[in-house]
């Protein structure tokens, strides 16, 4: 028998209804902030993410869904959305234009990782970008609408915040952590590699021994420039006025290279070991790096596999008609009144006559709210029968009435 691929799932209900809920009400909700709605391909060129996302991550070095395709281009299922984004935006020349644009996106990303609870190949994120705001209220307002998201479906999170300085006073903070890891031979190989491609990786390693030796470490926070210095108060003094609480983690540095400045990760102690259920950040060089005009960048993307299991979803209330014939000679007049009232109902028609008992048992478990039968009786006069399931009562009515 064939099966799905290792860490790829079918998404069937309910969790495809928890699916369209997650996705429909973010939009709405990121439409309030004047965000919209973008589509970018599932592959893309490699060198695109070779230069966003970076060598040095893991993501590009041992993750990427990469392969020649028949015209010989070297090609990549997208590990993540900004890169496409970003291109996009390059590529309908809004960089040149000098426009402020603000998209919204979602659909499966692809990494090649170890698959465990939370940890697929195939995933899929609700994300967003917005270009040319550089202003410190946009990392705000950024980080506003995704607690304002997860506060609509109840989910509990932590959230940590860091800054990773600009172009002035990252390569500085870089050249002295790099001074103190050159003496260190007892880091892992990872981090001897990333000591050599972005330093600032070795931040996050989960070595242990690892981790024992960054305490001393110099960290980016004691070492950004005062115009950083200055963003990452106002930023912490307006989510202290509107009530969101984090805490500083200085050795938060995400595992995609583009970021500056402001970063962020929504953590959540309820999902298991794959804590993440959210990230983003500033990527004020990425659109230069592409060959696009100087514009600053900011966004996030949330995971919703892992989110999927902690929405809080109300009952949903039953909904449209059942139709089931209960003898032969009724069943094209349920076909009929099937095809008609679809135009402007929701209707699930049973082709096989069956008794009203099994009918109406097949229409609870559709979670109709109404169950209509026609049988010898109601043919005779001319009349369907219908059952209302929520109040219970039954009453029997012509067809054009069931209709109109
Ligand atoms: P990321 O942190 O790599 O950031 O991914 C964002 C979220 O996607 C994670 O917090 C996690 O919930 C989910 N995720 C990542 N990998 C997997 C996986 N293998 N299985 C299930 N869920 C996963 C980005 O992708 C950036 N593009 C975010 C961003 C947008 N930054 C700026 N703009």
């Amino acid at each position: 028998m064939i099966q799905a691929l290792r860490g790829m799932k079918d998404l069937l209900s309910p969790n495809s209804q928890r699916y369209i809920y997650f996705v429909e009400n973010c939009s709405r909700i990121a439409k309030n902030y004047g965000y919209e709605y973008i589509e970018t391909p599932i592959l893309e060129e490699t060198a695109l993410f070779k230069r966003s996302v970076g060598e040095s991550s893991d993501i590009v070095g041992k993750e990427m869904y990469q392969f020649i395709d028949k015209g010989n281009n070297d090609v990549c299922m997208r590990p993540e959305g900004t890169a496409g984004v970003v291109r996009a935006f390059i590529q309908q020349k809004f960089d040149r234009a000098g426009v402020k644009k603000k998209f919204f996106y979602h659909g499966p990303m692809f990494r090649y990782e170890r698959p465990q609870k939370g940890r697929l190949r195939e995933f899929h994120q609700f994300g967003v970008e917005s270009f040319n705001q550089a202003n410190i209220k946009e990392d705000a307002t950024i980080i506003l609408m995704l607690k304002e998201m997860l506060d609509f479906f109840g989910i509990g999170y932590k959230l940590e915040l860091n800054s990773l300085g600009c172009s002035e006073c990252m390569p500085k903070y870089k050249e002295k952590l790099v001074n103190f890891l050159q003496d260190e031979d007892d880091i892992c190989d990872d981090c001897k590699r990333r000591r050599d491609t972005n330093p600032i990786r070795v931040l996050d390693c989960k070595v242990k021994s690892c981790q024992e030796i960054y305490q001393d470490a110099p960290l980016l926070l004691d070492n950004l420039c005062s115009t950083c210095r200055d963003d990452f108060t106002q930023l912490k003094s307006i989510l202290d006025k509107f009530d969101v609480k984090y805490t500083i983690n200085p050795k938060l540095v995400r595992g995609l290279d583009y970021y500056n400045k402001t970063a962020f990760e929504f953590v959540s102690d309820e999902i298991g070991a794959q804590s993440a259920i959210a990230g983003g950040g500033r990527y004020d060089k990425l659109v230069e790096y592409l060959d696009g005009k100087p514009t600053s960048g900011i966004g996030f993307a949330m995971g919703i596999e892992r989110l999927i299991d902690l929405i809080v979803m109300s009952e949903t209330a039953r909904e449209g008609y059942y139709i089931g014939a209960l003898c032969d000679e009724a069943s094209d007049l349920c076909f009929e009144l099937a095809i008609n009232m679809r135009k402007t109902k929701k209707v699930n028609l049973e082709y096989n006559k069956k008794s009203l008992k099994a009918h109406l048992k097949n229409a609870d478990k559709q979670n109709a709210r109404y169950c209509v039968c026609v049988g010898e009786d109601e043919l005779a006069k001319d009349l369907v029968w219908v059952k209302d399931l929520q109040n219970k009562e039954e009453k029997s009515i012509t067809a054009n009435e069931l209709l109109g």
